[in-house]
């Protein structure tokens, strides 16, 4: 029995890869990276670091320099050069000893992944909305208003001057409604490496309904009426809710206890339903 079990173990290892050992950035990736990157790099609540989609993506300069930038991502800014190089060395060691076009993904047109996406359009353009009910956007820019006094109305300093805060409104709700599509191109990853699921009809329905209330945001705004536009954010948030109630806030229960009642939250299992 126990070698039936080991011979089973180990096909699945030959399959699997494991990560090969000899690079210097080896135990620096076991120790700070494999938390959320996973022990043959397969990924787990961050998205793998093989395949030849990621190849593509990263050259070995610019790895080296993503990872010195912005990795760990909880602690980013504290690896050395030389730190970074090790383990841009190691995750391309991996990379050459997997099968050339191994990946059964289609290879991605998307520059980011979802979270990505969903904090540089999704996010700000809903929070514009939600400001509609404490800020009147008719209310007028007083001279010298700096960026933490212009009512809610601005992406920037500069940008306060140019569009009228009404006009803002309805380019955050056309933002969301001819955006939302965006959520349907094949091959964008989540951030744990998953495919965005573009074939579920949970997904693609809650896509239409975040486009269709993105519509009525916008001849909501086209009355320049407050009252209007704050009624309708409440859709704006039930439509962001709809779907993250499914794909994302996934929850798994905590192995602490008998019961194992504690539940926290698992980025590996987002963007799937099971
Ligand atoms: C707390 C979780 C976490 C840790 C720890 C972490 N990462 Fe990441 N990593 C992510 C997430 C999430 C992304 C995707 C978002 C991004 O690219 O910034 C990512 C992206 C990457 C990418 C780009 C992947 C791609 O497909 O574009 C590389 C390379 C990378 N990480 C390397 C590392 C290395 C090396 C370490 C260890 C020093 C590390 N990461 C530690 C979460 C993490
Ligand atoms: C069709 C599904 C869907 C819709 C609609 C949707 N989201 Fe998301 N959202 C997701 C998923 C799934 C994630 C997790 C993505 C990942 O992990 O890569 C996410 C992530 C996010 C995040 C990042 C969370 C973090 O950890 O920082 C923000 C912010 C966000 N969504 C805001 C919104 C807002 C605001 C709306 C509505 C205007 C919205 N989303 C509509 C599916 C959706």
């Amino acid at each position: 029995m126990k070698n039936l079990v080991s011979v089973v173990a180990l096909s699945l290892v030959a399959a699997a890869l494991p990560a090969q050992d000899s690079a210097p950035g080896s135990a620096l990736y076991k120790q700070q990276c494999v938390s959320c990157h996973g022990e043959r790099l397969e990924g787990r609540s961050g998205p793998p670091l093989t395949g030849g989609d990621f190849q593509s993506r990263w050259p070995a300069a610019e790895l080296t320099a993503k990872i010195r930038n912005t990795m760990p991502l909880d602690a980013p800014g504290k690896l050395t050069a030389a730190q970074a190089a090790d383990l841009a060395a190691y995750i391309r060691q991996n990379n050459a000893s997997a099968p050339a076009g191994a990946s059964a993904a289609p290879a991605s047109v998307a520059a980011g992944n979802l979270n990505q996406l969903m904090r540089g359009v999704m996010f700000p353009n809903s929070n514009i909305i939600f400001t509609v009910q404490s800020h009147d956007p008719a209310e007028k820019k007083k001279a010298g208003d700096s960026v933490t006094a212009d009512g809610g109305f601005n992406w920037s300093q500069w940008g306060t001057d140019l569009y009228s805060g009404w006009e803002i409104v309805d380019y955050a709700a056309i933002a969301l409604a001819d955006t939302a599509p965006l959520l349907l191109t094949p091959g964008r990853r989540c951030q744990n490496g998953k495919l965005v699921p573009v074939d579920d009809p949970d997904w693609i329905r809650f896509t239409k309904e975040l486009e269709e209330v993105g519509r009525a945001a916008y001849r909501a705004s086209q009355t320049r009426n407050q009252e209007k536009v704050s009624d309708l954010s409440g859709d704006v948030a039930d439509a962001c809710a709809h779907c993250h109630q499914v794909f994302r806030d996934r929850f798994r229960r905590g192995g602490r206890g008998a019961g194992g009642g504690a539940l926290s939250g698992a980025g590996d299992l987002r963007c799937t339903k099971n």
